[in-house]
């Protein structure tokens, strides 16, 4: 019984009501829950909103271009850049320890966010993309954690904004049909889950720009044939990762010796177990060849049928 047209109605006017006058600051990460939320607070408020997009280094192919065409020029939102991509590879020189990587690109956000958002200092509010699972998960005790879920996108709590959090009672399909609704694209509202330190945790060991660039351009293609082969909305999630070394390949009559590219499918409800994804040969041929071919320095791909547990669905 539960209505998005009366949900949004309701969001809107509690917004308006609370805000007043007043200026409100959004983080956009490219992720499904922050895009609906800037998107619900623009439509209360409008120019009130200032979207702060901090671009990592990290994202997938075309990702960050997709967030500066649907906020800055499609819905027209006061919408600030930061090119931080340098800084980030800057920080991660030279680490290799997966926990590490996490810890480091969380912190260096949220130092970005607090700086470029001093720099503006007139925002009284602070727009988040809290759902109803969040409150109820970090309300367990996780004693043992597998791996700290940083999600960038998670903001100081000493910063002296108050919180605006209209999604707090929705479910994540809730949420993709109140994106759908408010106009974002299918490719931000469908997007597949995507961790917050993003390709930093696909390249395994140390971050250069020339493996973030492997590992880019490779997932990249396997999301094009997965598309192609209409098993997009199948497989829950679908990456490539880029393991630490380089092995003998023939290319041609010459030798190479060049790096080796993991896939990674997996079929899931909530990503607490996985089932590896039976992807189709043709497909996964598809994809092999037209890596090795299209993409610099790989010379091997392999696929990794392993479920969760004992494996994870990431690598690091
Ligand atoms: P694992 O690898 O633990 O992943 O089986 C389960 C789900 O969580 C995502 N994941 C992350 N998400 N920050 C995130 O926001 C992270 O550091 C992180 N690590 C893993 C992963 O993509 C999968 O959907």
């Amino acid at each position: 019984n539960w209505s998005m047209e009366t949900f949004i109605e309701d969001a809107v006017s509690e917004i308006r009501q609370r805000v007043g006058k007043e200026k409100v600051l959004c983080a956009l990460s490219g992720g499904v829950d922050s895009s609906v939320v800037a998107a619900l607070i623009h439509r209360a408020i409008g120019d009130q909103l200032t979207c702060m997009f901090v671009d990592h280094g990290f994202l997938r192919k075309g990702e960050a271009e997709s967030v500066v065409k649907t906020f800055g020029e499609h819905f027209q939102m006061n919408l600030i850049k930061i090119d931080a991509r340098e800084r980030f590879l800057q920080k991660l020189k030279g680490v290799t320890d997966p926990e590490q990587k996490r810890k480091i690109i969380g912190n260096e956000f949220i130092r970005v966010f607090e700086e470029e958002s001093a720099k503006l200092g007139d925002h009284r509010f602070l727009g988040q993309g809290t759902l109803y699972t969040d409150i109820i998960e970090s309300g367990t005790d996780t004693a043992h954690t597998i791996k700290s879920h940083h999600n960038v996108g998670g903001l100081p709590e000493d910063m002296k904004m108050e919180l605006i959090e209209p999604l707090n009672t929705l479910f994540k399909d809730e949420v993709r049909r109140v994106g759908e609704e408010l106009g974002l694209p299918a490719e931000i509202v469908w997007r597949q889950p995507f961790p917050g330190p993003g390709l930093a945790i696909r390249v395994i060991g140390e971050v250069t720009e020339h493996k973030l660039n492997i590992v880019r351009e490779s997932d990249a293609i396997l999301r094009e044939e997965i598309k192609k082969a209409g098993l997009d909305r199948e497989i829950w999630q679908y990456f490539t990762t880029l393991p630490d070394f380089r092995s003998v390949g023939v290319m041609g009559d010459a030798r190479t010796y060049a790096y080796t590219v993991g896939i990674r499918a997996v079929t899931s409800i909530d990503g607490m177990t996985a089932d590896w994804a039976r992807i189709p040969y043709e497909v996964l041929e598809r994809i092999s060849t037209r890596i090795v071919n299209e993409v610099e320095d790989v010379n091997r791909v392999v696929y990794d049928i392993t479920s969760k547990p004992p494996s994870t669905i990431e690598w690091e």
